[in-house]
């Protein structure tokens, strides 16, 4: 079965513009929905399995079955902050298919109620932004945004807002007080956006995959979307694929596609001599796996947390035997350390010990007893916190101290790398 719903015509430059999507079959399921009850949209969307693409995988429908069923005005946010290291899915999404989103995000708008939308996008993203903005002008022309959608009767407006330029802006919560023009920080919950959101109202943020998947089950019906991918894991799902490979890029593939088939067919492979090590599947948030258990592992949900990790965003990281494990955590507790934004005492503390010691470690100062007190650390950021950028921090290191520990206790026995065979300072300079 073509496995190509969300990407089939992004290879067309005229996709782009309003003109040369109507050409291949866009706002068709607009005019569609408009016709069903918001309900059937719903009651579809639910029975097709549609799970957020935006990281947690939460489906889709119930999530948009608990707001208020009162007439109180609701916001729909899409999340396209897109900050998750190794995922850049979005920005293509949005570059090549912004009418596509557009639709999605009108279509579940008229399902849930909303009068009022904002695409809230990376602040780097300047040119996706200019091109959103262009396709919204164009699809308020055309009387698809706006008073009385297509004779309809339903209003809706829709604004871009570039975003503020920091990770924990993504996280549903912080984009909201964001929005609201506060400090990006995440709040508490319960209420969840869905019942007190942006502005007090309810809220509902879905991210830019899981709107524009809206489309295709609506033209297609849930039965069909199911077709691809699992029963618990429908449907077709962007891969952002980086790191030690011949064609990084974003591929389309159905959900429970082999990760070995990702990097070895769409992706070409491993770089001549070189051989798989590692790969982070699900952006840079999901614990490690070893090459031995991407041999293993297909991208669904419910495989990859069998195994420890999780799909996430779908960026998948491929590492090869050239890289020192060491030096890539030093990467990621940097990351995170950066990117706390500092309101609970274990993300805070924790994310700047966790840097602390695996630096210390890299510049040859490192101890023995340091790589359980890396664990130690890690163990203490989980559950506690207000958001999940805690759980985030620590999860990677606890992977890559238990699966690469040789190379963590050769660093400190001998103060330079393993694999490159140098120091922290020979590697950088
Ligand atoms: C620290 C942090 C950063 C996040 N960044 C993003 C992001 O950039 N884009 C995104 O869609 N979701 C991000 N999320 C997940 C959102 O909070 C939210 O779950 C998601 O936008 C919901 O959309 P979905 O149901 O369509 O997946 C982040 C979560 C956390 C904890
Ligand atoms: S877990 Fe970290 S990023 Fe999230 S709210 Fe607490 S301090 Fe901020």
């Amino acid at each position: 079965m073509e496995s190509k719903l969300l990407t089939e015509f992004y290879h067309l430059d005229e996709f782009r513009g309003i003109e040369g999507y109507k050409k291949n079959g866009g706002y068709v399921e607009l005019a569609k929905a408009l016709k069903m009850q918001p309900q059937q949209i719903i009651d579809e969307v639910k029975a097709s399995g549609l799970r957020g693409r935006g990281g947690a995988g939460f489906p889709t429908g119930t999530k948009w079955s608990f707001l208020p069923k009162n007439g109180e005005p609701r916001y729909l946010l899409c999340n396209a902050d897109e900050g998750e290291p190794g995922t850049f899915k979005d920005r293509l999404m949005m570059e090549r298919a912004p009418h596509q989103l557009i639709e999605g995000m009108i279509i579940s708008a008229f399902a849930i109620g909303s009068k009022k939308s904002y695409i809230y996008v990376r602040g780097e993203y300047h040119y996706p932004i200019s091109v959103l903005e262009k396709a919204i002008r164009e699809a308020y022309d055309a009387g698809l945004l706006g008073k009385n959608i297509l004779g309809s009767g339903f209003d809706h407006d829709m604004d871009v807002y570039s975003g503020a330029g920091a990770y924990i802006c993504g996280e549903e919560t912080g984009m909201i007080s964001s929005l609201e023009g506060a400090k990006g920080q995440p709040k508490l919950k319960p209420p969840f956006p869905a019942v007190q959101g942006y502005l007090r109202k309810p809220t509902i943020v879905n991210n830019v995959e899981t709107l524009a998947a809206v489309k295709y089950i609506i033209r297609d019906g849930a039965a069909a979307y199911r077709k691809h991918g699992t029963e618990k894991s429908p449907g077709t799902k962007l891969f952002s694929l980086s790191g030690n490979v011949m064609k990084p890029g974003n591929y389309e593939v159905p959900l429970a596609y082999p990760l070995i088939d990702l990097i070895n067919k769409e992706g070409g492979g491993m770089k001549p001599g070189r051989k798989l090590k590692a790969v982070i599947p699900g952006g840079s948030s999901a614990p490690v796996m070893t090459a031995a258990e991407v041999e293993k592992a297909t991208l669904d949900y419910e495989c990859l947390a069998g195994m420890g990790t999780m799909l996430g965003s779908g960026a998948v990281i491929v590492i090869d035997d050239s890289q020192c494990m060491v030096d890539m955590l030093g990467v990621l507790t940097h990351f995170y350390h950066h990117e706390s934004c500092g309101q609970c005492t274990p993300c805070r503390e924790g994310t700047g010990w966790l840097n602390k010691i695996v630096h210390s470690i890299l510049e040859g100062k490192g101890r023995l007893q340091d790589i359980e007190l890396l664990e130690k650390v890690a163990d203490n950021m989980k559950g506690r916190t207000i958001c999940a950028l805690s759980d985030a921090a620590a999860l990677p290191v606890l992977s890559f101290v238990s699966k690469f520990r040789d190379e963590f206790e050769f660093y400190v026995r001998e103060g330079r790398s393993k694999v490159k065979g140098t120091t922290y300072a020979e590697m950088h300079h």
